[in-house]
């Protein structure tokens, strides 16, 4: 597809006044017209440049208008050409009818006439070339939509650095999100065809460039290279995304091509696309910053609980840190990871609606008490399930009290109907409830606790939790001090670490 609104026709006639004829006739028109009367010349012209419209004989010496024909629709899918000569014969007019020629004429004909059909030809491929850029767009409006609603970064810039490649038909394209103040990166994600420009499309230093340049306007480099013994040409393209003026990220892409055919509607598109990546890179933000803003109201609240449960001061944060050391080890997401944070932020969030009687009470709990205490994961479910950013807690607040052999609550699940948010958030919550001081007692021991865990193993907790979390205590992954305080537990870990090997 050329990149110019001005139509390349070749000629291509062993009769050089007929060429000129034709170069005059058409002169007045805004078409770019070159003429050959060597043949060979003129097929080489076709195979190596951009075409729109071919004119040729039928016969012409050694060659024939099949080969033009064949040559042309080797090199250009959308080119036309119409064919001439002064002896026809319907077999032969139907010979290259069916080899895709678009029409005929005969020789001698009418200037008007060619000029018509020129221009009807011309029309036809326009009205191709609209339907094939139609699909194109409603394909990319598809990917867009379906790129704009995607809740996961990454995936969003992947559905994007997708669009960019297949809209371009670009063989490596990078996608970068930067910190609109900083500049520093925050994410990276490539498409490639061809490892070998993944560096290429990977390359950061073009940011300052960028930066330099304060325009939204993409770079664009060309070379030529050669590729299986062909020239072509290889298009460098770095696309800014800018939100508010400010710069947000980059869209760093390569196309190589036989000719110079990246098309204006293609760089339109790529705009829209880094458009469409800017304001949904926003909305992430500000979904992030809104997150933030309601997690950390949230862990107030939850601090504020903990204020009024004395002995589950600095809970939260310690059975946060040891859920993540033993989700690490299970290889969990980072998305899986953010909603762990929040889940063992908010698990005992409906304990708010426990009373303060309840909560301190040294004593066993009346079987009245105990339900109410019970009561405080479907309390918790209660409150946070009208807020949409804080759904993934659920399965944390919902199910750290059940128990793997089915005897816990609210549900008794067992096994692993049991969410394993629950199961790894129960293993933490239990551990560091055994660890902590409490105002009747001291935090009971390193080897008590370990000893604890293995000795309801299977029935109150899901064995390889229990197993994976002794295990990273034995690779000395959790720091005693910093979380207890408690120099005497790394003498201890010695002993767990002696007593017991436990592969996981
Ligand atoms: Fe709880």
């Amino acid at each position: 597809m050329s990149n110019t609104t001005i139509s390349q026709v070749i000629v291509v006639d062993d009769e050089k006044y007929i060429c000129n004829i034709i170069k005059e006739a058409l002169s007045s028109f805004n078409y770019d017209v070159h003429v050959f009367s060597e043949v060979g010349e003129g097929i080489e012209y076709i195979k190596n440049n951009q075409v729109d419209l071919v004119l040729t004989d039928l016969v012409m010496g050694e060659f024939s208008g099949v080969d033009v024909i064949d040559t042309t629709q080797e090199n250009h899918d959308d080119a036309v050409v119409i064919l001439m000569t002064a002896h026809p014969t319907v077999e032969a007019a139907i010979e290259v009818l069916k080899k895709g020629a678009y029409d005929f004429l005969v020789k001698p004909f009418k200037l008007d006439l060619l000029r018509e059909t020129i221009k009807r030809g011309l029309a036809h491929q326009q009205i191709i070339r609209d339907n094939v850029a139609l699909k194109e767009q409603v394909a990319f409006l598809k990917a867009a939509t379906a790129a704009a609603t995607e809740e996961n970064k990454e995936e969003f810039m992947r559905l994007v650095a997708k669009s960019c490649k297949n809209e371009l038909d670009a063989t490596a394209v990078s996608l970068i999100s930067l910190d609109s103040k900083s500049k520093e990166i925050f994410a990276h994600v490539n498409d490639c065809d061809d490892e070998k420009y993944i560096d290429e499309v990977s390359d950061f230093s073009i940011i300052d460039k960028v930066i330099q340049a304060k325009s939204h306007e993409p770079i664009i480099t060309k070379e030529t290279i050669e590729v299986d013994r062909q020239f072509h040409i290889k298009t460098f393209i770095t696309q800014p995304i800018c939100s508010r003026r400010e710069l947000v990220g980059i869209i760093n892409l390569v196309t190589i091509n036989r000719f110079d055919n990246i098309t204006s509607g293609q760089l339109d598109v790529l705009m829209l696309l880094s458009n469409s990546a800017a304001s949904t890179f926003m909305n992430f933000k500000l979904y992030h910053d809104l997150e933030y803003s309601y997690l950390q109201a949230f862990s107030a609240l939850a601090n504020a609980i903990e204020a009024r449960d004395a002995y589950t001061a600095g809970h939260t944060t310690r059975v946060c840190k040891l859920a993540e050391l033993i989700a690490l080890e299970f290889g969990w997401s980072e998305q899986k990871l953010h909603y762990l944070k929040i889940g063992c932020t908010l698990h005992d969030i409906g304990k708010i609606g426990v009373p303060d009687a309840i909560l301190n009470k040294q004593d066993k709990l009346t079987t009245e008490e105990q339900l109410s205490m019970n009561n405080h994961p479907d309390m918790g479910f209660k409150i946070i399930q009208g807020i949409e950013l804080f759904k993934p807690a659920i399965p944390y607040i919902m199910s750290h009290h059940e128990k793997y052999d089915g005897t816990g609550y609210p549900n008794q699940l067992a096994g692993e109907k049991i969410p394993i948010e629950g199961r790894l958030l129960s293993v933490a919550d239990t551990f560091d409830a055994i660890m902590s001081d409490r105002p009747y007692r001291k935090g009971r021991s390193l080897k008590v606790a370990v000893g604890e865990l293995r000795k309801y193993k299977g029935t109150q907790f899901d064995p390889l939790i229990v197993d994976t979390f002794i295990w990273i205590m034995q690779q000395g992954k959790v720091d005693f001090v910093d979380l207890y305080g408690r120099e005497e537990d790394l003498v201890q870990l010695v002993e767990v670490k002696l007593t017991e090997k436990v592969s996981v």
